[in-house]
């Protein structure tokens, strides 16, 4: 198939980025066989990501899969906040960790850091497992921090979570890539989106340590109640805001005594 009869076809599927894709695609397939099987299930609407098995993230790649949330563009900016804080040394845990693609972007940033990941979904924790093998990072599955080692209490320099966020009600208008290829659970974030934010804000001082700093992406108009909740738990609530990736990151820090 010629790159032009690619971008031809993916545009006719409805793929904005045709010429991009077709490039991705070429480029992803060891064969014609292979990129004729790809293109066919990007035409029948898989996303991208799932049908190449990565996504750049953070400048690097991460291997993704079916059935695994696809970690977006504007969550770098998650990682850009939380790197400068940690060196060599250093615990991270990263709690709803999907792919793993948190915890690998910040090692990947500063080697030697110990990664504990965490996902209630086991798809997810086996493709973490395998992103983090690389940084000598773990995932486990398991609801939120509960199935981390108890050891690793008290002494996390940062944590990272990139709950579910978006409110029940709104993810039935999530684009169709979303809501047909990623599971419900990992955006459904409850009522007003943030219930499981508020059971990350709970638990992060039993396992940030002192002067330890929570990370969790919010939307815009959820940041006050996010940081709300962060202080409501007793760390320091900040907001941070990207506007080009219309990204925005609450923060909490723990009391350094
Ligand atoms: C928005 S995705 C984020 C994944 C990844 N951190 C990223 O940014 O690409 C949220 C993840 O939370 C996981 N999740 C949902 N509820 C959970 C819970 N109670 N405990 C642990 N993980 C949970 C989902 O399986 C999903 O992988």
């Amino acid at each position: 198939m010629s790159l032009p009869d690619l971008v031809h076809r993916l545009r006719a599927a409805g793929c904005v980025f045709a010429e991009e894709e077709a490039e991705v695609l070429t480029s992803s397939a060891a064969s014609p066989g292979q990129l004729e099987e790809m293109v066919a299930r990007r035409v029948a609407g898989d996303p991208l990501e799932h049908v190449v098995g990565w996504v750049a993230f953070d400048g690097g790649r991460v291997a993704v899969e079916r059935g695994v949330f696809v970690p977006r563009q504007r969550t770098a900016y998650l990682v850009e906040l939380a790197a400068p804080l940690l060196s060599a040394g250093d615990t991270v845990l990263d709690l709803c960790c999907g792919s793993g693609a948190l915890g690998l972007a910040l090692a990947r940033r500063v080697p030697g850091l110990t990664v504990h990941a965490s996902d209630i979904d086991p798809v997810a924790v086996a493709c973490a497992a395998r992103n983090l093998a690389a940084v000598g990072g773990s995932a486990v599955v398991g609801d939120l921090a509960a199935a981390l080692p108890p050891a690793v209490r008290g002494s996390a320099a940062v944590i990272v979570a990139n709950v579910p966020y978006v409110p029940s009600a709104a993810v039935a208008l999530m684009p169709p890539e979303s809501r047909d290829h990623e599971p419900r659970g990992t955006v459904d974030g409850g009522a007003d989106g943030l219930d499981l934010l508020r059971r990350v804000a709970a638990l992060a001082p039993t396992w940030l340590r002192p002067g330890g700093v929570l990370f969790s992406e919010v939307s815009e108009d959820q940041a006050p109640a996010a940081a709300d909740a962060v202080t409501g738990a007793g760390l320091v609530a900040a907001v941070h805001h990207d506007e080009e990736r219309e990204a925005t990151v609450v923060s909490g820090t723990a009391p350094c005594n």
